[in-house]
């Protein structure tokens, strides 16, 4: 795997890295990116396990840790919100880390910027109520170019509603550093789709995480991080892939699915 240099798109408002295939140097594998209720998450199946495992807990500490634009804070608010309603507080402030100050300027204004699958996404995970949570500016822009495709996306700022924004807790702050300083006990962390920039420091990373979790914490990592976070290749540091739940790691203290998650990936290589 060859990983570029830390790029930045100024119009898309993101600094990202692309990863290319060892053996097939001039094929983009992938690179990293973020929007609301990315695909990669099984979202309902996750948030009605979390909200069952931590109905007689006081408090849920929940970290989206590289946080980019908080399209991923604000998917979980908005997803707590709508199932559990005022019984949701427990959880909030989400606390949302990121060291680009850049990225996070918007959201500091309580802007988001969205693509039309963006809205469609939030509307299903909100049973239709995107315009509870967020209001549409008459701001537009197209975005840079994705990946190494001529493909942009039309992104519309819209602003986050008040009861929105104060249940995100926006952080500037290195990940690697901040991970010292988060609760011991019921930790819903989520650390997604940014292990490639932590090259090649993921296993200590993997390793703080990892005293960061106790037996009543879930690690959520993303779909891109498949080839970058250790945890993809083999349980680490006390970590169980979660049977059901996709890219969601715990300390069951089960290493069966080691072998599954071999015998995945080199069928999806057929393909
Ligand atoms: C692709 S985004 C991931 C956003 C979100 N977690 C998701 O899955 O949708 C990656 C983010 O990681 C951030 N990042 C990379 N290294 C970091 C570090 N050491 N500390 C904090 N943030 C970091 C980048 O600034 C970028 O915003």
């Amino acid at each position: 795997m060859i990983i570029s240099k830390l790029s930045y798109q100024p119009v898309f408002g993101t600094s990202y890295r692309k990863v290319y295939m060892s053996d097939k140097p001039h094929m983009l594998d992938h690179e990293s990116s973020t929007c609301c209720f990315k695909n990669d998450y099984l979202w309902n199946k996750s948030f009605d396990f979390f909200i069952d495992k931590y109905d007689n807990t006081e408090k849920v500490h929940v970290y989206s840790l590289a946080c980019s634009d908080c399209s991923e804070a604000l998917s979980i608010a908005m997803i707590l919100d709508t199932k559990l309603g005022n019984e949701s507080d427990k959880y909030f402030p989400i606390i949302a880390v990121d060291n680009d100050d850049i990225i996070l300027n918007k959201i500091r204004n309580g802007i988001i910027d969205l693509a039309p699958d963006d809205e469609v996404r939030i509307n299903h995970y909100t049973n239709n109520n995107l315009n509870k949570y967020l209001k549409r500016t008459g701001y537009s822009h197209l975005s840079g170019r994705i990946g190494d495709t001529d493909n942009q996306k039309l992104l519309t700022a819209f602003t986050v509603s008040p009861e929105l924004l104060k249940k995100i807790k926006v952080i500037i702050a290195d990940v690697n550093e901040y991970v010292d300083t988060i609760s011991d006990k019921n930790n819903l962390i989520f650390s997604r789709n940014m292990w490639v920039y932590l090259h090649p420091n993921q296993k200590a990373y993997l390793h703080k995480l990892s005293q960061k979790t106790d037996k009543n914490s879930y690690l959520s990592i993303g779909g891109y991080d498949e080839f970058m976070c250790p945890l993809t290749i083999k349980n680490m540091y006390g970590f169980s892939m979660h049977p059901e739940l996709l890219n969601v790691y715990d300390k069951s203290g089960s290493n069966y699915f080691d072998d599954m998650r071999t015998f995945n990936k080199v069928n999806m290589r057929d393909y």
